[in-house]
């Protein structure tokens, strides 16, 4: 709640834009909480940030909690933020029953992995795990210009370490589920198994600006009116592969934007997901399929490029299992589950092995002001990172 304070909106979420002047807050806080529980602070190029509590032996790859600090436009409490918090809850417990661990506890935060101001998400932690280099990572631009690389100079998060130089021995990662299930099956943690697959594109269409009066309309070039074919496309795609398929239009700019004048040209985006990877690439042929047709039907030039994919992930059996051990040896009520959303977790799988912890949130609402989770579903989850990370931290 204190964390939550930082960026807090009238409607009782935050706003805490990657690389914000409130993002850099939210990190010097992180910081002093760790600092304050004996943990040493690094920082990576990419302004992710590590703190370490000592094991008994400093030479093994530390076992690593996270998740991360940045928000929504309108997001709520707990997306990302739990997990980072869940992890210092875990370095607290361990300073409160003077637990060594054998091998070091680690937790970190990931840069922007929401991928709501700088595109695509989850890209430090990509750059971490070498799906993407460091320059590609730090020129990622926001809609006004600004690059990953500046704002994180001018926040002062532009970390010497070299991204990905830095071990990890597991790692785990606890999360609100962001959706329905464990809420309506009433179980308090959901042990992840797998993520869906994403593909996400920016399309760009041009027609012709005109006067909207005189303009007889069977001779208009109006991009807005592809734009709306499309979005009614993307969103049948989705519908068709029911219950699997996730299709989204979020983001929209139309030019000149004014209201007696033909839309000239729209910018606009599309999500995709799928757990399935074949079904996910049938969902791009059939977008392209239909933007092709209607650009030679309309007159509109449409540009449409795919920015990021990131693929179907498999957890890693040895941290699904310590996950899943865990949870009953605490005695909560179970189940396994496919994550919706991206997580870092899905791309520190590839470098290190990797599990997630999810916990119920109130309907099953997330990237929303109104998100929320019970305190009780909380400390759960945060029990079991603690018994997962102490487990894989004496094995
Ligand atoms: C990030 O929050 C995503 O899964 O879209
Ligand atoms: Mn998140
Ligand atoms: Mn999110
Ligand atoms: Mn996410």
């Amino acid at each position: 709640m204190e964390m939550a304070q930082i960026g807090a909106t009238e409607k009782g979420g935050v706003c805490r834009l990657a690389l914000t002047d409130l993002d850099r807050d939210g990190r010097d806080l992180f910081i002093k909480w760790c600092k304050d529980a004996g943990c040493t602070i690094t920082v990576d190029q990419m302004g992710n940030i590590f703190a370490r509590r000592p094991g008994k032996n400093n030479d093994l790859p530390p076992i690593m909690t996270g998740s991360h600090l940045d928000t929504q436009p309108t997001g709520g409490k707990f997306d990302g933020v739990y997990g980072v918090l869940a992890g210092v809850e875990v370095l607290r417990t361990l300073n409160d029953y003077g637990v060594e661990t054998e091998a070091p506890v680690e937790v970190a935060v990931w840069t922007n992995e929401e991928g709501s101001r700088f595109a695509p998400a989850m890209v430090a932690s990509g750059v971490f795990a070498g799906v993407f280099d460091l320059a590609y990572g730090l020129s990622r631009a926001d809609l006004d210009g600004k690059t990953m690389g500046q704002e994180l100079t001018r926040i002062g998060y532009a970390g010497s370490e070299p991204v990905g130089q830095h071990p990890v021995g597991a790692y785990f990662e606890a999360h609100i589920e962001q959706g329905p299930i464990l809420e309506h099956e009433t179980r308090t943690i959901g042990v992840v198994t797998h993520a869906q697959g994403q593909r996400w594109y920016e399309i760009t269409l041009t027609g012709q600006e005109a006067h909207a009066g005189p303009t007889p309309m069977p001779i208009r070039k109006d991009a807005l009116v592809g734009a709306a074919k499309i979005v009614t496309e993307v969103n049948r795609i989705g519908m068709s592969l029911q219950p699997f398929g996730r299709s989204t239009v979020g983001l929209m700019q139309v030019s000149p934007n004014s209201r007696n004048t033909i839309p000239g040209s729209v910018f606009m985006t599309v999500d995709f997901r799928n757990p399935n990877e074949e079904a996910l690439t049938g969902m791009d042929r059939d977008l392209r399929a239909f933007t092709d047709k209607l650009a030679r039907d309309s007159g509109l030039t449409i540009e449409v490029t795919q920015i990021w994919h990131s693929p179907v992930v498999t957890f890693h059996d040895k941290c699904v299992g310590a996950v899943r051990s865990a949870t009953r040896r605490l005695g909560y009520s179970n189940m396994e589950i496919v994550s919706g959303a991206g997580h870092d977790a899905c791309y520190i799988n590839r470098v290190a092995p990797t599990g997630m912890i999810f916990i119920p949130c109130e309907d099953g609402i997330s990237h929303n002001e109104v998100e929320n989770a019970t305190p009780d579903d909380c400390a759960a989850g945060g029990n079991v990172l603690l018994h997962a990370m102490i487990e894989a931290a004496n094995a």
